[in-house]
């Protein structure tokens, strides 16, 4: 029988816990070591999961017995260990967004290209959702012809964000209130489904923002980016963390082609016939099991997986721009990985 592929998981918030799950509850891999600044933390995970090592340095890097590091620290904090992970001859995934400035994205990629024999993944979950993969392959067979003007929002209400257990005392910080770009951290979502649908790249954005909901939050917490993409088509992204809504299903997605429309979950190509529904098993959710069976596969078969660190780089890089632009007050070009 082969023998498990280990991983170690850095970073232990919410979302670190997500992706020792789907590890764990995948027959090719097992969890073998966990990472966090916070003591506290580790030990939770590890009695919580009965995991074997522990530690708040980067000392996992060097256990023979991991091949996998899945990291899942803040969204500022994730090119030093993706950089020595790589460093240390791991497959290395990495959350969404790949990093919240071009200086680390370039410094990342360049680290990728390095040790390309290693497997690189960003965290572009909603490849992953049913409805999304779906509305790709619909596009891809040509159905909606030629494409001109796609739409995706990030509407969440994360009001939950300033909450007191949220401030770090390691990083002696809430990053959620002080740190995180919403058109970055929210908007790489629908951005990076709009650049796989429209299946080129966004050269130029501009931005607007307000932050007359979410007052505890540094940066604007609602704002709206408008892309132009290399062969003409135009994109709008929305980022907005504090509307009074449910959370936004199916990401507000829409596409416009020249011989059909789809907006969320619903296909019009005759204007006569009107919007069918799109049908597939679900269609909102973070499904973080088949996005880690993606990346295992990908190891054990050594395929590219479907979003790799210069996949990664280029939704990063757009929504970066987008919140630059909303400084600048102008139009700026993206530059291209
Ligand atoms: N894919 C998704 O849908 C999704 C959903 C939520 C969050 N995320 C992403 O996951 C990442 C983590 O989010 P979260 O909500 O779990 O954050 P969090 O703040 O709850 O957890 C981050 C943890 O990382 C630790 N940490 C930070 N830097 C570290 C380092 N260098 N070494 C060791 N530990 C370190 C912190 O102590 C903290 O415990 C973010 O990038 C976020 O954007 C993705």
């Amino acid at each position: 029988m082969r023998k498990k592929l280990g991983v170690g998981i850095i970073g232990l918030g919410h979302n670190g816990e997500a992706h020792l799950k789907a590890y764990q509850s995948n027959s090719f891999a097992e969890v073998i070591a966990v990472c966090d600044f916070s003591k506290r933390k580790v030990e939770r995970i590890k009695k919580k999961y009965g995991i074997k090592y522990g530690s708040t340095d980067y000392q996992i890097l060097e256990q023979d017995d991991i091949q996998i590091i899945s990291i899942n620290t803040s969204d500022h904090l994730h090119a030093e260990p993706f950089i020595r992970s790589l460093k240390a001859g791991k497959h290395t995934f990495v959350e969404k967004p790949m990093a919240d400035n071009i200086s680390d994205l370039r410094k990342m990629v360049k680290a990728a290209e390095k040790n390309s024999r290693l497997k690189t993944m960003v965290g572009q979950i909603l490849r992953f959702n049913p409805l999304f993969a779906e509305i790709k392959r619909i596009i891809k067979k040509g159905t909606l012809g030629k494409i001109f003007y796609l739409e995706g929002d990030y509407i969440h209400n994360l009001k939950c964000q300033a909450d007191k257990e949220r401030y770090n005392p390691e990083t002696k910080m809430n990053w959620y209130l002080e740190k995180e770009l919403p058109m970055v951290g929210g908007g790489c979502h629908p951005l990076d489904l709009l650049r796989w649908f429209a299946q080129d790249e966004p050269v130029e954005v501009q931005a607007y923002s307000n932050r007359i909901t979410f007052q505890k939050m540094k940066n604007d917490s609602s704002v709206v980016a408008i892309f132009k993409f290399k062969n003409g088509v135009i994109g709008k992204v929305t980022a907005l963390y504090e509307p009074i809504s449910p959370y936004a299903y199916a990401n507000n997605i829409a596409v416009y082609g020249t011989k059909g429309t789809i907006l969320r979950d619903t296909i019009c190509l005759n204007e006569k016939e009107g919007f069918k529904k799109i049908v597939v098993k679900y269609s909102s959710g973070h499904p973080f099991e088949p996005e880690v069976n993606h990346f295992i596969e990908c190891i054990l078969k050594n395929k590219k997986p479907l979003i790799d660190s210069k996949e990664g780089a280029k939704t990063a890089a757009a929504t970066i721009i987008a919140s630059k632009a909303l400084k600048e007050k102008k139009s700026i070009a993206i530059p291209q990985f």
